[in-house]
């Protein structure tokens, strides 16, 4: 399991230096070259990603997916970040309001013009004023008008000497300002990638075993800490999906009745809590050293854009009048009416695959459309399954939530299944329109949880478009979360970061659609929150629509 950096194949090695540019919004790693300054592996965390976590052992991948997963995993190698010094104090961490940013000037001078891409130096300071001297700070850039409602994600790209640039395309004639958060200090990072290290079982799970009186429960993960203590293992016979229970007692294996998630145990060391203080130093602001906006003038179509960036942005979209425009040749439609989605469904059978962030589609379009009515299948509302028919349309909409790990409650062990599995039941069809969304019951695992996740979900992906070409495939990206302290040790935005970025990577060049969550939430003028505002899911839908009924 073990690779050096040193020694990686030419192809790969590219890869693994990828990291000293990280791109907070990307979808195509192709368009990166990287300064060769920055060309210097030994910046890359001396400890990938991919070392054996301390207990969690993972079932041999075949050669071509071992391969995919060191890949992945070098891809998104964090910059090596600062620990907090002995002391435990703040001062030399990154604090924002120490912390700047100045909107560059148009090169070749003049005034800004719709179709320029525009550029920010962010400077990050520590609390004693000082510029930090390393980078791998996450941060998160937008650029907005609250009048027109428009706002678009920006890019941001570490310089790894404490300064960063931020990348906007302007899209709109008007007014442009400019938003830079910090969402966490470096120092927090090497916090959170050593709990996902020494902790991947901060959440425990348990399961309830039952059998005639007697009943026990017992703890449940993907890996548990090795003990003399029998364990049940659960792992899928299909995907090769590992979980474990701690054998009960006196019951068998075969007596699992229920899932639900656990406790969570915190074991930050004394005083590092100060690293997560919303309002301090977590998804705060960074004010700019001048002027935060532009105004942006019509476009000029005799003079060539404005693009020297050494690298090429990518979005998916932009909000225009609170409207989600996509950039990716795709035209969003509004389906505005009840009808209007009627229409577009009729006679669909749509497949929702995921966490609550899917259920959230389901609970939106029957709220949205009254010909659309649940079936009472008697199921609790955090887990489902759940299915609604417009019997006269012939419409069917199902939601059934993904495989453990999942932080559900109560969930009976029938209906933990795996999406891979599901997919493998389906016929498919020009009629069927599937959607995936799975990241955020991930976050606390080491990505190689996830990236097998998502390989054997693709594998049924790809089986069932062989089958059925027809069938629409869609999958919803992660988005950005309101952060607590307990939030962020669980679900934090950098983790999810990463685990987009696997999830992107995954399912590029495959015949599938994405629907851009994170663009979607950041670019949004609503707080971020893990189940984003009526507003956000309106567009999504709206995108999800679009791919259905061009
Ligand atoms: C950091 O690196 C960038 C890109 O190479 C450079 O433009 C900037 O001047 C550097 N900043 C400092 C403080 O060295
Ligand atoms: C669990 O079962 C799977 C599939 O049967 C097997 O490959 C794996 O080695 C088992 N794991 C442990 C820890 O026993
Ligand atoms: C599932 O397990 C929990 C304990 O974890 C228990 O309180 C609940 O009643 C169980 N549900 C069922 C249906 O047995």
């Amino acid at each position: 399991m073990k690779a050096r950096v040193n020694s990686c194949p030419p192809k790969y090695c590219a890869l693994l230096m990828l990291p000293a540019v990280f791109i907070l919004f990307f979808t195509q790693f192709k368009y990166y070259s990287i300064p060769t300054k920055i060309q210097n592996s030994e910046r890359v965390s001396s400890e990938p990603l991919w070392v054996q976590h301390d207990f969690c052992t993972f079932q041999p991948l075949s050669q071509k997916d071992a391969v995919e997963e060191r890949h992945l995993l070098g891809s998104i190698a964090w910059p090596e970040t600062p620990h907090l010094p002995h002391s435990l104090s703040l001062e030399q961490t990154s604090d924002p309001a120490h912390s700047t940013f100045t909107i560059l000037p148009r090169t070749g001078g003049g005034q800004w013009h719709v179709g320029d891409q525009l550029g920010v130096m962010i400077k990050i300071n520590d609390y004693q004023g000082f510029p930090k001297k390393s980078g791998g700070d996450v941060l998160l850039a937008r650029m907005h008008n609250p009048i027109l409602g428009a706002g678009v994600a920006g890019q941001v790209v570490d310089h790894l000497n404490g300064s960063y640039s931020g990348i906007f395309s302007l899209l709109w004639e008007g007014s442009a300002q400019i938003e830079v958060t910090l969402v966490h200090p470096s120092e927090a990072v090497t916090v959170l990638r050593r709990l996902t290290k020494e902790q991947p079982d901060r959440i425990s799970f348990q399961s309830l075993f039952r059998s005639g009186a007697l009943s026990e429960t017992t703890t449940c993960n993907v890996c548990l800490r090795p003990t003399q203590q029998p364990v049940c293992n659960y792992t899928d016979p299909h995907t090769g999906e590992p979980w474990f229970c701690f054998k009960p007692r006196k019951l068998s294996c075969d007596t699992r009745i229920n899932h639900s998630k656990g406790a969570f145990k915190q074991s930050l060391k004394a005083r590092e809590e100060n690293l997560f203080q919303s309002g301090v130093n977590m998804k705060v602001f960074i004010q700019a050293s001048g002027p935060d906006s532009v105004a942006v003038l019509p476009k000029k179509n005799d003079e060539p854009k404005v693009k020297n960036w050494f690298v090429k942005p990518e979005w998916s979209g932009y909000y225009y009048q609170g409207l989600w425009r996509a950039l990716s040749g795709t035209t969003v439609r509004q389906f505005n009416t009840s009808p209007a989605i009627t229409q577009c469904l009729r006679g669909k059978a749509v497949h929702l695959y995921g966490d609550s962030t899917i259920r959230q589609w389901f609970e939106h379009l029957i709220a949205t459309v009254p010909d659309i009515k649940e079936f009472d299948l008697h199921n609790e509302r955090q887990i489902g399954p759940f299915m609604a028919l417009d019997f006269a349309n012939n419409i069917l909409l199902t939601y059934r939530c993904h495989g453990p790990p999942i932080r559900f409650t109560n969930t009976p062990t029938s209906e933990l299944r795996y999406v891979a599995n599901e997919l493998d039941g389906l016929i498919g069809g020009t009629n069927t329109v599937v959607v995936i969304g799975i990241w955020s019951h991930f976050s606390t695992f080491p990505l190689q949880v996830y990236i097998r996740r998502l390989q054997s979900i693709r594998r049924a992906v790809v089986r069932l478009l062989d089958r059925a070409p027809g069938t629409l495939v869609v999958i919803r990206t992660a988005n950005l979360k309101d952060l607590t302290l307990y939030e962020t040790l669980t679900n934090s935005d950098w983790y999810s970061l990463q685990h987009d970025k696997v999830l992107r990577a995954m399912f590029k060049g495959y015949n599938v659609r994405l629907v851009d969550a994170w663009e979607m939430s950041l670019a949004h003028h609503l707080p971020h929150s893990l189940h984003p505002q009526p507003p956000i899911v309106k567009n999504m839908i709206d995108v999800l629509l679009s791919y259905i009924c061009h």
